[in-house]
């Protein structure tokens, strides 16, 4: 049997994902002169082409700005200084601004994805379309990926692994279940999503809690809308035309929004499960859990990209600190400082979920809900609670 050839690499950073966490990381320390390879199982289209999140907490577009990708986002994101909450007919604004003196910025990841691709555009930077990404001797002080790459087989050496490739990734995956525990909620029902260019039916995002169930109103540009209805977990996609969407929409938004409502044709359709998983430790002696390789939550809060870059601030601050001072105590604080945010995301997004969605069977529940979303229109200690959670925390 003839042994195939295996080319062998060294760089002080291997990063497994080039999603918004990966990518992010290895802008970050390519300023501040530390080498790191980016190992994608995708094509770049591929990943520039995914349709996920829209909505941006300030730290994460300062994170971006300090890795010198911001420009674009800035220029051509819509600020936002509050949403409307719409239940029982009416509806409720919640002045984000007022409450808490910070905004939000919608812009589209797959554009993200663009502008931190082109920032590591530079040959061998981003290995895409590597396939059979093993990740090995994380516990020891040399650390290797092995991969296939343009039909031959690599290894790639270095100090550190960033397992940033999402929550069906290859990282997480290896790692021997006696060492680490998993917190999971799955949530009885899904979002379909639609993407078409008409214009918004209204200036902000509109969440609505409805009998018939959530949706929400959310966007793109003042030319591309993004619009989700709750649908059951079994639904296909095929289920769904274009038509049984716009009017499944319309019936569960107030005759307000539903009257502003402009139908298209849709660039986009998919249906994604809700769910809440939190891994615990996020390290593992070389190896850092990011992102959503780490955790997962459901979108209602608009939270998972956001954590994703919390995740690599405090990351590269670790390996920043032990590259220029060779003090590895940020890098061992790691998991923890991570872990202490994604638990108060997790229950932000928890909570807002069970607040906005329809639970079949749970009259009870749907008085707890009545009673919430009255009590958060008439209190501004609540809106101002809800405000706090979804511009995203202040770091400690
Ligand atoms: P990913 O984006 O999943 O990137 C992981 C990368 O790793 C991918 O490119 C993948 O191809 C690659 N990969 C996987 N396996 C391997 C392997 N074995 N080898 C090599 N590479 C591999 N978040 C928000 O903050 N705001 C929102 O408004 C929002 N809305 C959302 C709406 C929807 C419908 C969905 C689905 C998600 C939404 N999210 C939102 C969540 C957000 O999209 C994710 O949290 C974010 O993409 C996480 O980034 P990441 O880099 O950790 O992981
Ligand atoms: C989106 O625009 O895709 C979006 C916005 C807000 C959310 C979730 C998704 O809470």
């Amino acid at each position: 049997m003839s042994r195939r050839a295996v080319t062998v690499r060294s760089t002080q950073v291997a990063i497994i994902g080039a999603g918004p966490a990966g990518l992010l990381l290895s802008s970050l320390l390519a300023r501040e002169g530390i080498d790191s390879v980016v190992v994608e199982r995708e094509s770049r289209e591929h990943v520039q082409g995914r349709i996920r999140a829209g909505l941006l907490e300030w730290t994460t577009v300062e994170l971006l700005r300090e890795a010198g990708v911001g420009g674009r986002a800035l220029r051509e994101g819509l600020i936002h200084e509050g949403f409307d909450v719409a239940f029982a007919g009416g509806h409720h604004r919640l002045d984000l601004k007022a409450l808490t003196g910070k905004t939000m910025l919608v812009y589209g990841q797959n554009e993200l994805q663009k502008d931190l691709a082109e920032a590591r555009s530079e040959p061998g930077a981003v290995l895409w379309e590597a396939r059979d990404v093993t990740l090995h001797d994380w516990d020891q002080e040399t650390p290797r990926v092995s991969y296939t790459h343009a039909g031959s087989r690599h290894e790639l050496r270095c100090d550190f692994l960033a397992g940033c490739d999402g929550y069906h990734g290859a990282s997480r995956a290896g790692l021997p279940r006696a060492g680490l525990t998993l917190y999971e909620r799955v949530y009885p029902f899904g979002w379909l999503g639609l993407l078409a260019d008409v214009p918004p039916l209204h200036e902000e995002l509109v969440y609505a809690n409805h009998e018939r169930g959530f949706a929400l109103c959310s966007m793109r540009s003042r030319g591309r809308s993004r619009y989700y209805v709750q649908c059951p977990l079994e639904d296909k996609v095929e289920e769904w035309p274009d038509a049984r969407f716009w009017e499944e929409l319309r019936l569960r938004l107030p005759e307000r929004y539903s009257a502003r409502l402009v139908t298209g044709p849709a660039l986009e359709k998919s249906i994604v499960p809700l769910r809440s998983l939190v891994t615990e430790p996020m390290r593992f002696g070389r190896l850092f859990l990011v992102g959503d390789a780490a955790h997962i939550v459901p979108p209602t809060g608009a939270k998972g990209l956001n954590l994703a870059a919390a995740d690599v601030r405090v990351l590269s601050r670790g390996l920043i600190e032990f590259y220029r001072n060779r003090s590895a105590t940020l890098l061992e604080e790691y998991s923890a400082r991570a872990l202490s945010r994604v638990w108060k995301a997790t229950r932000f997004s928890w909570w807002f979920t069970l607040l906005m969605h329809r639970f079949a069977g749970d009259p009870f529940a749907r008085r707890l809900q009545s009673a919430e979303l009255e009590y958060l229109a008439n209190s501004e200690a609540a809106a101002r609670s809800l405000a706090e959670n979804y511009v995203g925390l202040s770091f400690d």
